[in-house]
């Protein structure tokens, strides 16, 4: 079966063919990052315009990509959430337009499904069950998936998402939008131990998390000091990301104790950070699981995850027709 699937939750809009047989047979991506750049933030209105203006030339490309036309495909998958609602419904009224004209079926996806299951994009045959250490820019949730469809919370950040302390801590250090990658990109530069901040409630013995401490820790460090040098900017990325690896390293290895599964996927936006990856690598040879990851490209948001999704969700298809898209879902 052929599905089309789009993502439009924020600021990037995605566009991939996957073919429940053959796997990823296209994608395609537009990052609005340069857009929002000079705001320092995503502007809600400005992301949904942009949607609008890649939506269709990507959807062309990717069909030429895949050597496919219209009239092959099975049915069309969407992002109905959660995300920004303007931003959501330029992918929902593309998809279900299509699919009326079409006359095939639609699937909403959730923007987390496809965080979940992106690790099956490289490696479809990924056994069931094991721990899925969602880290993006919106969540921080560690997850039992027993299969597809089948998830217990099991822990979850109380406040800031872990990408969102890593863009906060970022913006308050000076660092260019979006701050993220570039701040993982100073840690490496920076002096191991030359600052310490705290691993908030690393020793509790639940699996929830909590990272806006942290940021107003960097903000009273950042005082303290008085002007920052090059090094000393470097050497606060390092503790900060140190602080965070620490932290979800230790509540993922928790997980896995609570539940015996043994393997554990590590997605969204927070999973292409070298170091956490490399972290999580390291326990996995010590206590013996198995680590699951996408690919770099597929880690933060992108259209393959979300036509992945529809395509193992084809149980849940419906004629288009009159829809709403869910900003706020978990
Ligand atoms: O999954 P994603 O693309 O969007 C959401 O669903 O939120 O995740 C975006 C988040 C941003 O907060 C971004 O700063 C973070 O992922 N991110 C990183 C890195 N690359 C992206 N955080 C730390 N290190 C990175 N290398
Ligand atoms: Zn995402």
């Amino acid at each position: 079966m052929l599905v089309l699937g789009f993502e439009s939750s924020c600021d990037e809009t995605g566009v991939a063919i996957y073919d429940s047989e053959r796997g990823l047979l296209a994608h395609a991506l537009h990052t609005q990052m340069a857009l929002h750049a000079d705001y320092g933030g995503v502007v809600p209105e400005l992301a949904s315009r942009d949607h609008i203006r890649r939506v269709l030339p990507l959807t062309m490309a990717c069909l030429a990509q895949a050597g496919v036309g219209l009239s092959q495909l099975d049915a069309i998958a969407y992002t109905y959430g959660p995300g920004l609602s303007g931003a959501l419904l330029v992918g929902a009224s593309i998809a279900q337009a299509l699919a009326f004209g079409l006359k095939i079926k639609v699937i909403e996806v959730n923007h987390l499904e496809g965080h979940l299951l992106s690790p099956l994009l490289s490696a479809p045959s990924t056994p069931f069950p094991f721990v899925a250490l969602l880290v993006s820019g919106g969540h921080t949730q560690l997850i039992a998936v027993q299969g597809v469809g089948d998830y217990t919370l099991l822990g979850e950040t109380l406040d800031d998402a872990a990408g969102e302390a890593f863009d906060k801590t970022a913006k308050l250090l000076g660092l260019p939008y979006p701050g993220g990658a570039e701040l993982a990109r100073l840690a490496r530069l920076g002096v191991a131990g030359r600052f310490v901040l705290p691993r908030p409630m690393i020793d509790a013995a639940h699996l929830d998390m909590s990272f806006s401490g942290l940021k107003t820790a960097v903000l009273t460090l950042v005082k303290q000091q008085g002007a920052l040098s090059e090094q000393m900017r470097c050497d606060i990325c390092h503790a900060f990301q140190a602080a965070i690896v620490d932290v979800l390293l230790y509540k993922a290895i928790k997980a896995l104790k609570q539940t015996q599964f043994n393997a554990l996927a590590l997605v969204g936006g927070v999973s292409a950070n070298e170091q956490l990856r490399t972290a999580l690598q390291l326990a996995a040879t010590e206590y013996g699981f198995a680590v699951y990851t996408p690919p770099l490209e597929f880690c933060t948001d992108n259209g393959a995850m979300i036509a992945l999704a529809g395509a193992m969700n084809l149980s849940h298809a419906k004629p288009a027709g009159a829809f709403s898209v869910r900003p706020t879902i978990r």
